[in-house]
């Protein structure tokens, strides 16, 4: 299980917990945050989940593997710190992350 808090662009802060094995995006979108769209429902395919991981919690992350990087560039907002929530699976190891979302998606 890990504490999860989702920061929209205006500064509100959402915290859940979160299921080991479920995605950042999956917990988002049932929980009914907004700022994280995950058109795809998880199959890396539309880069409408892009959040931003400070850096503290970015090794704690599995690596951007080909796809993600090529749907990032996707991302108009991109920035360094940019992944796509619904490949952040949430574990022990994250618990207590924050990531924050974008203006808006598109
Ligand atoms: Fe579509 Fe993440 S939900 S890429």
């Amino acid at each position: 299980m890990a504490k999860v808090t989702y920061i929209e662009d205006n500064g509100t802060e959402h915290t859940i917990d979160v299921e080991n094995g479920t995605s950042l995006m999956e917990a988002a979108v049932k929980q009914g945050i907004p700022g994280i769209d995950g058109d795809c429902g998880g199959a890396c395919a539309c880069a409408t989940c892009m959040v931003y991981v400070p850096e503290e919690w970015q090794g704690k992350l599995a690596k951007v593997e080909t796809m993600e990087e090529s749907m990032l560039d996707f991302c108009e907002r991109r920035e360094d710190s940019s992944r796509l929530s619904c490949q952040i699976v949430a574990s022990d190891e994250i618990d207590g992350i924050r990531i924050q979302m974008p203006e808006s998606q598109h």
